[in-house]
């Protein structure tokens, strides 16, 4: 492979577009998130076969609780039918899937269903798989400072040391405490904006926006934003 072929070890992907596609083709909004399920399996195999460590999804925000009863319901159905129906398929090809968000806001079987898969995949290291599902970046900040503000109050004998705290010390409260920040973040259907998405952590992401709809977003794509990346000249504000 070519020496500029560098590849990013954490992909994220705000999944944008599903409602669009389906309505393009006279059918429900619903029918468009069905259909974006096969664009995740895509992009999974994409991301192994390409050497990427993490890929990071974003289906469902805290905002999106506000959807229509039908559309959230049926959005949460999916999900628990994906998993079922990946989880063999996680298994062959190592992936170790994780949930990130609001748990306390998802349903029973859902958190049942959730909790099945993450510790049938905790020992694969092929790829780590990340859904944000009820999620949001400054609900992620703000449960992370609420952490720090009782552990100042349970240990006050740490207060100094915890108030001394670097932003390093800081991202160990956030519910990506283990993962690296992503180097990459796509966001499909032409939409320019982070949406409360990993506010924190996309600090220094390259960020990749393409018009084509999620449903639409598959292995030659993910290629296409991995061969951009390779091409980007990364500073963190330092001089060449
Ligand atoms: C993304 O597609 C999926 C979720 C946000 C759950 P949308 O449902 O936002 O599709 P558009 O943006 O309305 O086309
Ligand atoms: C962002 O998409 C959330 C997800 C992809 C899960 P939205 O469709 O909810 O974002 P807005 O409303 O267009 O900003
Ligand atoms: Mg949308």
């Amino acid at each position: 492979m070519e020496d500029n072929r560098r590849i990013p070890v954490h992909v994220s992907i705000i999944m944008d577009g599903n409602g669009r596609w389906a309505e393009e083709r006279g059918k429900e909004r619903v029918y468009g998130h069905a259909a974006g399920v096969e664009s995740v399996r895509a992009c999974t195999e994409a991301a192994v076969e390409t050497g990427v460590k993490y890929l990071s999804l974003f289906a469902f925000s805290e905002e999106n609780w506000s959807r229509p009863e039908h559309e959230v319901h049926t959005l949460m159905e999916l999900m628990v039918k994906a998993m079922g129906d990946e989880l063999p398929t996680m298994m062959k090809n190592g992936v170790k899937f994780i949930v990130l968000g609001n748990r306390a806001r998802l349903s029973a079987s859902l958190n049942g269903m959730i909790d099945d898969c993450m510790s049938a995949t905790a020992a694969n290291d092929r790829l780590t798989l990340i859904v944000f599902l009820s999620y949001s970046g400054k609900w992620d900040m703000l449960q992370a400072a609420k952490r720090l503000a009782e552990e100042c109050a349970d240990h006050p004998e740490r207060r100094e040391e915890l108030l001394s705290m670097d932003t390093v010390g800081f991202s160990r409260y956030l519910v990506t405490r283990d993962i690296p920040d992503p180097d990459l973040v796509i966001r499909t259907s032409g939409e320019c904006r982070l949406s409360n998405y990993l506010l924190w952590q996309a600090a220094y992401s390259e960020f990749y926006f393409t018009d084509v709809l999620w449903p639409d977003f598959r292995k030659d794509e993910f290629r296409s934003a991995l061969a951009e990346y390779a091409k980007r000249d990364r500073r963190y504000g330092k001089v060449k």
